[in-house]
Formats: structure tokens, C-alpha cells, sequence
């Protein structure tokens, strides 16, 4: 109730590393995570959320709990919270809550893939420089 009153972490992250947006089929509603991470570690979590009490104050719980935590301690924060709130909620606000929990996922890979390409393209640099070389 005290993160549906008072919501941490509202809005968006300027450049950030990873966005998940996803949305809740039943109602329409639609939350967005941002992060920032900074050697693996999540700096900065916010979200935007068009959505009812449940998932503002989820999200707000989520985005509070993970940061400082490196992106796989992320996920299993999400986890436990899932574990922790789904008993505390009614049974119609679940697909509420996890519009946070899916979100932070689609974040978490849009960071995963802005890491494995930025890697590919050092990589194909590197060798285009060696190659130049002869
Ligand atoms: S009723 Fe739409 S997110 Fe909860």
C-alpha cells in the first residue's frame, strides 16, 4: 500500500541499457522498465506504468529491490518478490504484478543483446585492424 501512495522510481532512464515494455492483455495496460548497468550491476531502475495500484506499487517494489544488484541477482530478486507478493495479492491482480517481473526480463535481454553485439563488433574491429595491417 505504502509504494502504491508513494512510488519509487517513476519515469524514465535517459539512454538506457536495457527497456522491457510489455503489456497486460486484460485490461490494456502497459508498464515499461528501464535500467542502466554499469560493470553488470544495475544502477539505476525506474519504470513508467499505465496500470492500477497493483502494478505501480509492484513495480516500485521491483525496480527498489534491484538496484545495485548484478543483472542475475536481479532475476532472482524478481523471483523471490514474485514468491512474496503473489500470496499478498488477489487472485485477478497476478497479470497486474507481472507486468513488472516480465518487463525487467525484456530489459534484462535488450541489455544481453546490446552486450553481445557490442562485443561482435570489437571483435570484428580488432581483427579489420589486423587484417589492415597485413
Ligand atoms: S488492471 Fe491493468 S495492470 Fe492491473
Amino acid at each position: 500500500m505504502e509504494h502504491f501512495q508513494n512510488p519509487r522510481n517513476v519515469g524514465e532512464i535517459s539512454n538506457p541499457d536495457g527497456v522491457g515494455t510489455v503489456g497486460n492483455a486484460s485490461c490494456g495496460d502497459i508498464m515499461q522498465i528501464f535500467i542502466k548497468v554499469n560493470g553488470n550491476r544495475i544502477i539505476q531502475a525506474t519504470f513508467k506504468a499505465f496500470g492500477c495500484g497493483a502494478a505501480i506499487a509492484t513495480s516500485s517494489i521491483l525496480t527498489e529491490r534491484i538496484k545495485g544488484a548484478t543483472i542475475d541477482e536481479a532475476l532472482k530478486i524478481s523471483e523471490r518478490i514474485s514468491k512474496e507478493i503473489l500470496f499478498q495479492l488477489p487472485r485477478e491482480k497476478i497479470p497486474c504484478f507481472t507486468l513488472a517481473t516480465n518487463a525487467l526480463r525484456l530489459a534484462v535481454e535488450e541489455y544481453r543483446c546490446k552486450q553481445v553485439e557490442r562485443h561482435q563488433k570489437e571483435e570484428f574491429d580488432s581483427l579489420k585492424r589486423g587484417a589492415q595491417r597485413g
